[in-house]
């Protein structure tokens, strides 16, 4: 048997071919970065996000969930500093007319010269060097040190001289009522960390929650993404899982430690394989964190950020407390005084995670015909089992649509009698079916069917009233959260 290495374009075509990921508005040509979820996505993205929530509510008693709007007060976005600090800047030159991101064009120039591998203090130094000049708008300044570093345009892989640097708000902004003008400054959120900071006194007045303590939210986000590739992993609409975790300052080191290694665990429960994972401290924070780790995956374009854990201090709660006038703050029994917590936040992309987990489990076999292989973990699959009477035999088709009758309140599954057994057993392979069942005329005397396990290469007789059973031990999702305990 041959095994071979997979394409990102055949993963995106298995995507579109079997139901997972289709392109947005694809009979008007489309959108670029953006995309719909089809029938067998869409459960991989509800497993996928079952499983966080579980991970998150479920077995932590200190963790509560909400569900905020997208749409807040308008003031939220300036006392957070998305207003005024959430941009991209970047370089265009005379050559190409093109532009590039500034964070990428150094990122790839460091990554290429060895001489900055042996001088990290002066990639360092440039770095912040850099950063500085763009908090005090001296743009002329970085655009000087650009063109001395000589970074080459990547179009051309020629030398360029960079004329311009500007910079771009990611959030899109609209107008809320018929006749506003877009100046009103709506916007679509561009995190959900937000909303559950402006209900952080709400929760607490509702609750007999106490610090330290986490709230957990799921929701959709949207940014102005420019430099828009690699599928669905640099969206315009997407879907974030964040998770804000309110603590007393002096414990910030212990609990983004805790984070860090937390989350880690969690993406290696799902048995991508540890090689795939590395974490990396942020060298170029975003306004709000004072330090912060990428859990960084190995996606079939390299490796790439997929969740950011981020102390945020009281950075987004200070500010809010100053736009709104009002006290957002705890008492300290110890010290007898009220404070600001901080904040450690787990954010990550959902479908970053389903990327991951997607282009990782296709794999491509070869046993006289090339197919592809969805091998993921059951409790991730989107049907859970397929049910088939062997032949299109009425005695077997009634027998089948009983079992899957009876059993579909407890699974998702699917009935199939078309085509060959064989074909059939190969399409659910497609699409990542851990279980096929089958009704054969054995059946119609012993009450048995054939188990066939998409990985275990193994086929077994079981009886119907233990079939529940069976697909309940391989399919569910708390051998997974036990891994987490
Ligand atoms: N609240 C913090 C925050 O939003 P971020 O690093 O900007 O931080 C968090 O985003 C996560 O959201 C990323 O680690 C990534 O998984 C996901 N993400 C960010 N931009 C994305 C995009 N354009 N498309 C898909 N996922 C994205």
């Amino acid at each position: 048997m041959k095994k071979n290495k997979i394409s990102l374009k055949e993963i995106v075509s298995h995507a579109k071919q079997y139901g997972f990921v289709f392109p947005s508005s694809e009979i008007y040509d489309g959108i670029n970065a953006i995309y719909d979820y089809g029938q067998y996505g869409i459960y991989l993205k509800n497993n996928i996000k079952e499983y966080w929530w579980k991970s998150m509510i479920q077995i932590n008693k200190n963790i509560i969930g909400l569900e905020t709007s997208i749409l807040m007060h308008p003031k939220i976005w300036k006392a957070s500093g998305h207003v005024y600090k959430f941009k991209e800047i970047f370089l265009s030159n005379e050559d190409t007319k093109k532009s590039y991101r500034l964070d990428l064009l150094i990122e790839n120039y460091f990554k290429k010269n060895n001489y900055f591998k042996k001088n990290k203090d002066l990639k360092k130094n440039i770095i912040k060097y850099i950063d500085k000049k763009l908090k005090i708008n001296e743009k002329e300044k970085i655009l000087k040190i650009i063109n001395k570093m000589k970074i080459l345009n990547p179009k051309n892989k020629e030398r360029t001289k960079w004329t311009k640097i500007y910079e771009y708000n990611l959030m899109f902004k609209i107008p809320l009522k018929e006749h506003d003008d877009v100046n009103k400054k709506f916007y679509l959120r561009p995190e959900t960390a937000q909303g559950i900071f402006t209900n952080f006194l709400n929760v607490l007045n509702s609750s007999k929650i106490q610090i330290p303590f986490g709230i957990a939210q799921i929701g959709k986000v949207f940014r102005k993404e420019i430099i828009a590739r690699q599928f669905i992993f640099r969206m315009r609409e997407f879907e974030q899982m964040e998770m804000q975790f309110f603590i007393h300052p002096k414990q910030e080191d212990k609990w983004l430690e805790y984070w860090k290694k937390k989350r880690l665990r969690w993406h290696l429960s799902l048995g991508l394989g540890e090689k795939k994972y590395r974490v990396y401290e942020h060298e170029q924070l975003a306004h709000y964190a004072n330090k912060a780790y990428d859990i960084q995956f190995k996606y079939p374009f390299g490796f790439k950020e997929l969740e950011g854990v981020h102390s945020r201090t009281n950075f987004d709660l200070k500010n809010h407390e100053k736009y709104s006038k009002k006290k957002i703050r705890v008492f300290d029994k110890e010290n007898k005084k009220s404070y600001i917590p901080y904040i450690i936040e787990t954010s990550v992309g959902l479908d970053r995670i389903f990327l991951a987990v997607f282009s990782s489990c296709l794999k491509k076999e070869t046993i006289k015909k090339e197919r592809i292989i969805l091998k993921i973990h059951p409790a991730l699959a989107p049907i859970k089992a397929a049910i088939f009477p062997l032949i299109r035999d009425k005695r077997l088709m009634a027998y089948a649509k009983d079992i899957y009758k009876k059993l579909k309140i407890y699974f998702i599954l699917t009935y199939e009698e078309k085509d060959s057994i064989g074909k059939r057993y190969r399409r659910q392979d497609a699409i990542g079916t851990p279980i096929c069942v089958t009704i054969d005329f054995k059946t119609l005397k012993d009450k048995c069917v054939t188990l066939r396990f998409r990985d275990k290469m193994l086929q077994k007789r079981v009886l119907i009233k233990d079939l529940k059973r069976e697909i309940k031990k391989e399919t569910s999702m708390n051998k997974l959260l036990k891994l987490l305990i």
